[in-house]
């Protein structure tokens, strides 16, 4: 089996930013309940002309400057998002030509909600073991904005828009070292936008496409899984608490990630935080969060990343890392 390393990262964020202030004029809620409860202070909102595609597109050029390639070099896209541009052609089919990748590259999108990178990287990352693509360009790309409900305070004040992207390569030494991916659709109802195109697509003027969330229940899932997957992630590569240099996780809640870091034995600072600035930007929160760690310099080559998610589906899923 071939291996997979991590080459480079890139993101997007669009300019727009929101601050929590802005929200207080459209629910009731303050500034203060949503840090306190969530960690945030702003987030970033897509303009109205701006597509999933386009926050992708801007991502996945940042990726490719920073490993110096070019279009050619690339041999599979993948994007993780739950706001496509449209029900098909694939986000990812679209930006082929936008990004002037050789006909013939595999493209597809996946959707995994807030788990969706981690499952995308996951793919990807056993198309290089086995052989099947020598590089891919892993995307995480949301305008969630466009789902919420901007009367419910209870999920508005949560979510934000961005892209984030990274390069995967073949390479004689292991990068990735084990990804873990589980779902169980069981407690669908505690998140999720209730309509596709098979069902109750009718009702979207009604306001009911929108994400829908019972939050405290969900938070208590997300710690107790987190927690769990954590562990089997260590135990599958004989590490003990501690061991790892970095936690990427899922920028959902900053409580959710203390929880996780403590888990893993890591001080806050070894936890790459970026909900403060960026909110929940669902698949696109733990690439986003991974460009800014390498790019301000605290994530230095040979060091050990634990990447983990935990969102609607359920879907869970985590990625080691020997960056
Ligand atoms: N401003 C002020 N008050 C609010 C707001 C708000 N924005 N939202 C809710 N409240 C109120 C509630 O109505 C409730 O009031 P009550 O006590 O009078 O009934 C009170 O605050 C407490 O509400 P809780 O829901 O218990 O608050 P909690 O501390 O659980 O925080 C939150 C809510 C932030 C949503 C948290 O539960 C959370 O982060 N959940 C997990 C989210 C997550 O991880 N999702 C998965 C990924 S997302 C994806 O996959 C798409």
């Amino acid at each position: 089996m071939n291996h997979a390393q991590l080459r480079s990262t890139g993101s997007y964020l669009p300019e727009r930013v929101m601050e929590n202030a802005e929200l207080e004029a459209l629910v009731d809620t303050s500034d203060a309940w949503i840090r306190e409860r969530t960690g945030i202070a702003r987030r970033h909102i897509a303009a109205p002309e701006q597509t999933c595609a386009d926050l992708a597109e801007q991502a996945a050029l940042s990726a490719m400057a920073a490993a110096g390639l070019g279009p050619n070099d690339i041999d599979m896209l993948v994007v993780a998002t739950s706001t496509p541009n449209q029900v098909f052609p694939s986000t990812a089919c679209g930006l082929i030509e936008r990004l002037n990748l050789r006909s013939g590259v595999i493209a597809f999108d996946v959707a995994a909600a807030c788990s969706g990178f981690v499952y995308a990287l996951d793919i990807a990352n056993r198309f290089i073991q086995t052989g099947g693509a020598g590089r891919a360009l892993v995307i995480g790309a949301e305008v969630f904005s466009r789902i919420l409900d901007w009367s419910d305070r209870s999920t508005c004040v949560l979510f934000g828009d961005g892209a984030g992207a990274v390069i995967i390569e073949s390479a004689s030494e292991p990068g990735i070292l084990s990804t873990h991916l589980h779902a169980d659709g069981r407690q669908e109802s505690l998140l999720n936008v209730p309509w596709g195109v098979s069902q109750g697509y009718e009702a979207l003027e009604g306001g009911r496409g929108k994400v829908s969330m019972r939050g405290n229940e969900v938070f208590r899932v997300a710690v107790r899984t987190l927690g769990a997957l954590v562990d089997e992630t260590l135990a599958a590569n004989n590490l003990k608490r501690g061991d790892v240099d970095w936690l990427v996780p899922h920028q959902a809640n900053i409580r959710i990630m203390t929880a996780t870091a403590r888990q893993l034995g890591l001080p806050l600072e070894r936890m790459v935080s970026t909900v403060e600035n960026h909110g929940n930007t669902s698949a696109a929160s733990i690439p986003l969060a991974l460009d800014h760690a390498v790019r301000d310099g605290r994530i230095q080559r040979g060091e050990l990343l634990l990447l983990e998610a935990f969102g609607a589906g359920f879907t869970w899923g985590s990625a080691l890392i020997r960056y």
